[in-house]
């Protein structure tokens, strides 16, 4: 469609009200320090820090590694069955009001399995969430379970095999954790297996690490879409063939701030992956340790590119719609109420 002009004054406001979809959201990024000592409190874990505050000033990052050790020590309050229903529930309601129409939502049964929590527990909890918040909160979610590619492949394919009898209750696997040095190809046996089943795939690739693992991540795990990618700049062969396939990337700009995968917000590379013609999408990646939910993470990048027009926020928004592995009609019942809503911007009611 041919986008309308929207005054720049009312970007902000655009950024909030249009519809989207988020594809890259950690739901055990979305645990709040309230939340974490509230679960802390209810289960009898005892945690390393004395209140809300000291668990909030520690999250101050220099990289991925120094996130992921403060985040999996936060998922340790969750045992229950209640738990798992309660962090998504809490996500879901709060993706809701930021428009979100649609969530495929990242969890990863490594990080409680080895605690001694059922597979089933975690599932069965966050499944349920997914269920109600469609009935009451009209919002419509997924989930797709993560492997830690920190850990080794053997440990994965046991993962995937205890959650074989809960096949129905996932749509597709992805890859997370410690990026460098743990490529791609470790996982090439149990994604080729995923692709057997039927699943649909993902991986984060080119978060920290090199274009290669972008490659590998396509070619040896035959993913669909890619998280982060924003390595991709590096390679111009790449970035070639990440728009002639359509192959979307589900970028975090928050996340890239906080972990110094750029120096400043402003010198985010998403507007440049957006001209050249890749199928970019804006996700909050683990909200409750980078200071926003999706539409934060919008707003600020805007504010910081100045750049970025409204006519790159319909693609963004649009794009995550049609990377979304939701059906086809759904797809396009969300991309006509984006256009709606951009038409009543461009008619100045709002
Ligand atoms: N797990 C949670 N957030 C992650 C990220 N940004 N990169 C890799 N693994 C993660
Ligand atoms: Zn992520």
């Amino acid at each position: 469609m041919k986008v309308p002009v929207i005054p720049t004054k009312r970007l902000p406001e655009l950024l909030r009200a249009m519809p989207k979809a988020e594809l890259h959201i950690h739901i055990e990024g979305s645990l709040e320090p309230e939340l974490i000592f509230a679960l802390a409190e209810r289960n009898g874990v005892q945690l390393p820090y004395a209140d809300v505050e000291a668990l909030r000033s520690a999250y101050a990052f220099t990289d991925l590694q120094s996130f992921l050790d403060i985040y999996y020590a936060g998922a340790s309050v969750l045992l229950k069955e209640e738990d798992f229903y309660d962090m998504a529930r809490a996500y879901l309601k709060r993706a809701a009001a930021d428009n979100v129409l649609h969530a495929e939502i990242f969890f990863d049964p490594q990080t409680h399995t080895a605690r001694g929590v059922p597979i089933e527990v975690v599932v069965a909890g966050l499944h349920r969430a997914c269920v109600d918040a469609e009935v009451e909160l009209g919002i419509s979610s997924a989930l797709i379970l993560c492997f830690l590619r920190h850990l080794s492949e053997d440990d994965a394919l046991q993962t995937l095999e205890a959650a074989l009898p809960l096949r129905d209750k996932f749509i597709g696997v992805g890859l997370d954790s410690s990026e460098v040095g743990h490529p791609p190809e470790k996982f090439a046996r149990v994604f080729a297996r995923c692709r057997e089943l039927g699943l649909h795939l993902v991986a984060h690739a080119g978060e920290e690490g090199p274009p290669a693992y972008i490659w590998s991540a396509l070619d040896v795990l035959k993913v669909e879409r890619i998280d982060h990618g924003v390595q991709a700049a590096q390679d111009a062969a790449l970035m070639q063939r990440l728009a002639d396939e359509r192959i979307a990337l589900t970028v975090c700009p928050l996340s890239n701030q906080k972990l110094r995968v750029f120096p400043d917000l402003a010198d985010h590379n998403l507007k440049q992956l957006l001209d050249a013609g890749l199928a970019v999408t804006v996700n909050s990646d683990d909200p409750a340790y980078f200071g926003g939910y999706i539409n934060d993470n919008f707003v600020q990048l805007f504010e910081a590119v100045p750049a970025l027009t409204a006519k790159d926020a319909y693609h963004l928004a649009f794009n995550s719609f049609e990377a979304s592995f939701a059906p086809q009609p759904a797809k396009h019942a969300w991309e006509h109420a984006l256009k709606a809503c951009f038409e009543r911007f461009a008619d100045h009611q709002g």
